[in-house]
């Protein structure tokens, strides 16, 4: 009999809830997991170099009705997925899809910054109505943040600011480069002194498109220096009150006994594709279906979205997506895994 992995409400609980489980020596194999990103829109007011959209020949401003996306959250959640709707920014006319994340037990949002700056007076008490506690946002170190999200980096600590001042939980994604992870101690510092609640890292993801972030990967030696960077944050009373977290393709962190570590022992780490042990799935707003956001390549692809009148289904091919990843150990992340052998081969 198999059991569901039930009610884990954020998608870190999710990640750590289900890697707890692949990391537990004595579990049975009962639980199941589903889960599914979907990617509802594109559309963006900025086009900044370092996101993962850069040179992706799909960039462009894929968008999916209100009434498609309400439809399809609905045929996922009463499949038994947990759904994380994904919006590129939240631009005035997305506004109503903040129903389909209260709908999903979703309660933040991913940010610029713009739209909080300009209309933060009408965008806040929607915000509030629709049960978004969690405002996230991202930040470069100086010097770094304008050259790779063209805006001013004092503007988006201002709308940093504004979240905290309005009572939201603010998050920061911290993206680390080889450019940015000298700078992470400088950063922390300057965002506990504005008493940011979260720092996430976040890995650079790069979806092999365009050429100009290769560079900028982390490998080996770079992720083995994060996790001492990690070590020595963690350990800094200075830090208490800020909670830090990371992405999972940085690997398993090799620092003392965590979640992470004894899942790569058992083997079980990478969540990507319909498995034994649950469903992760990533859905495009060009209707197609990944194993996950960073298996998003056309070779990946598992299924697509099909409409039929007013309604839509699910459909997959029996791809065998695993067999193109060139070296495939399900001990760290898929997409660490791949993006780095990929890169080095
Ligand atoms: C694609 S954005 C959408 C939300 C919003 N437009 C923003 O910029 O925050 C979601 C988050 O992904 C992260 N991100 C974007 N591109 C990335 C990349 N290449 N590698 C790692 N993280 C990235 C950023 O921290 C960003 O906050
Ligand atoms: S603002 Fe966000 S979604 Fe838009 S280009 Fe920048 S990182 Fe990408």
């Amino acid at each position: 009999m198999q059991k569901n992995i039930e009610n884990l409400g954020s998608r870190k609980n999710f990640r750590n809830t289900v890697h707890e489980v692949l990391g537990d020596e004595n579990e049975s194999g009962e639980i199941f997991y589903k889960y599914a990103m979907v990617w509802m829109s594109r559309k963006c007011n900025s086009r900044c170099k370092y996101c993962y959209q850069d040179g992706d020949p799909e960039a462009n401003n894929a968008s999916w009705s209100y009434e498609k996306a309400d439809k399809v959250t609905s045929l996922l959640l009463d499949d038994g997925y947990h759904v994380q709707p994904l919006i590129n920014e939240w631009l005035p006319e997305f506004w109503n899809f903040l129903e389909l994340m209260k709908k999903c037990q979703w309660n933040e949002i991913t940010t610029n910054g713009l739209i909080l700056l300009s209309r933060h007076q009408e965008f806040f008490p929607l915000l509030r109505e629709y049960e978004i506690s969690d405002i996230r946002h991202t930040l470069f170190p100086k010097g770094i943040h304008e050259e790779m999200t063209g805006r001013d980096r004092e503007k988006s600590l201002r709308a940093i600011q504004l979240s905290k001042e309005h009572g939201f939980r603010t998050i920061v994604n911290y993206v680390v480069t080889t450019e940015t992870l000298p700078h992470i101690v400088e950063v922390c510092d300057e965002l506990a002194d504005m008493e940011v609640d979260e720092i996430q890292f976040m890995n650079l993801i790069y979806l092999g498109r365009s050429k100009s972030k290769k560079n900028e990967l982390l490998d080996m030696q770079y992720i083995n220096k994060f996790w001492d960077t990690w070590k020595l944050l963690s350990e800094n009373p200075k830090y208490e009150r800020i909670e830090f977290d990371f992405q999972a393709n940085f690997g398993p962190n090799p620092h003392g006994d965590n979640v992470s570590k004894r899942a790569a022992k058992q083997s079980r780490f990478c969540l990507a594709g319909k498995n034994e042990r649950g469903h992760f799935i990533y859905i495009t707003p060009e209707d197609d279906i990944y194993p996950c956001f960073l298996l998003s390549d056309p070779k990946f692809k598992i299924g697509k979205i099909i409409e039929n009148g007013n309604n839509y289904s699910l459909e997959y091919n029996d791809a065998d997506w695993i067999k193109h990843i060139p070296s495939f150990n399900r001990s760290h992340c898929a997409g660490t895994q791949y993006i780095t052998r990929a890169i080095l081969s």
